[in-house]
This record gives C-alpha cells, structure tokens and sequence, in this order.
C-alpha cells in the first residue's frame, strides 16, 4: 500500500519524506487555505514546490464545477509538473471531465466519494485514483472502511485499473484495516504516519537493552 500524506504543509511534507516512506501528496483547497496560500499564482507555485519535493503523485484540486472550467483548469494544473494528478469532485461534469482527461493521458483522483456507485462510476470514466472519505463517513455513523471493502471487491470483479486511494483517515487503525482490506494508496495526515512508529513495549524493551549494554560497557 502506498503512503500519501494528506497536507498543503511544507514542513509536514519534508518530515514525513525523511522517513523514506512517503509515495506521494493529496492537498485540497481546505488545506492550501489552511497554509494561508491564496492567489493562482501562488497556489500554482505551492503545487510546484510540492512536487520538487516528493517523487509520487500530488493531487491538485480543481475550483471550477462546470465541465469547460474543470478541463481548463485541469490542463493547467496538468502543466505545472508531470507529476500533478488533477483532482476532480464526483459530479456530472466532473466525471464527464475525467473522461476527457484519460483520454488525454492526464491523471485523475475522483474525490468526494462516499458510496460505491459513485466509485464505479469514476473507474467507469477512465479515474487514475478514486479517493472514498472514511472518517467523514464514520462521523455520520456509516462504516467508512466497509466502503473500502466494497469498492475493492468491485474493482477486483471486472479488472478496474483506478487505484483505491483511502482519503480522510483519521488514526492509525483506519490505516492498519486499509492495508488489510487492500486499499492500494492510504494519504493521511503526519500524526498517522509516525503514529505507526509507536508501541509502549518497543520503548520499555529498548530501555531496558540500552541499560544492560551500559552496565557492562562503564
Ligand atoms: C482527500 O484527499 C482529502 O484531502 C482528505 O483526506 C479529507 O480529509 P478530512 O475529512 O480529514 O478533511
């Protein structure tokens, strides 16, 4: 399963890259509001500077919701950098747009999706990554994970090459049961990543094996 992290934050995306396990960036227009990034142009610059940063994918979100403005905007967000993957609401005309755009080559991420017809219909128009929100899901009582489940035995029944990117994780267990389910991409936030490193008992046991050695080594 690949890590993405889920974060317009610079600082966030250069820790988690240390770790030598970060496989690429989803951002949302949230995230880049939340880092102060407002403009085009400095929003386009962010996603650049994004992408220098990482080797993998960065999801870049497009504003407009009519067909015309998401294949502009699409296409520019597309030049900024090979590895930009445009960021498309499940909507008609956004599910008309990644139709347009896998005929052009330009990857897509289906985002906003919270039920398995609507992934469907996203492997359907040709998407690179449909992203379906678990925490959101289970913050109005419906079992976000179930939904990865669903959508992975679908993409599995027909041979569907849209890749199942688990969005909106909110702990270290959602990760842990999207790699068991067979999520294909987790993005999640900083905190979830390095909260795979913990466990009280690796801390005691190294403790403990640094005390010994010392005993005999002083
Ligand atoms: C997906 O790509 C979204 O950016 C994100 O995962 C949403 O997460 P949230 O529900 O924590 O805002």
């Amino acid at each position: 399963m690949k890590f993405f992290i889920d974060t317009a934050n610079l600082a966030e995306i250069a820790e988690a890259n240390d770790l030598g396990v970060l496989d690429g960036v989803t951002t949302n227009p949230s995230l880049m509001a939340k880092e102060g990034i407002k403009g085009k142009d400095n929003i386009f610059a962010h996603y650049v500077k994004i992408c220098n940063m990482v080797q993998g994918d960065v999801s870049a979100e497009v504003i407009a919701t009519d067909y015309q403005g998401i294949i502009a905007e699409g296409e520019e967000l597309a030049s900024l950098h090979e590895n930009i993957v445009v960021k498309v609401p499940m909507i008609k005309d956004g599910i008309k747009a990644i139709r347009y755009f896998s005929e052009k080559g330009i990857k897509t991420n289906c985002t906003l999706v919270f039920s398995a017809g609507q992934a469907l219909l996203a492997a359907k128009a040709g998407a690179t990554y449909v992203s379906p929100f678990i925490g959101r899901l289970d913050d109005v009582s419906t079992d976000g994970l179930a939904l990865i489940e669903q959508i992975v035995t679908i993409y599995d029944n027909y041979g569907f090459e849209t890749k199942v990117l688990a969005a909106s994780i909110r702990h270290v267990m959602h990760l842990v049961q999207c790699a068991e389910i067979g999520a294909d991409v987790a993005t999640c936030p900083l905190n979830v990543i390095t909260g795979l490193l913990r466990h009280p008992l690796t801390d005691i046991g190294l403790e403990k094996f640094l005390a010994d050695h010392k005993k005999v080594n002083s």
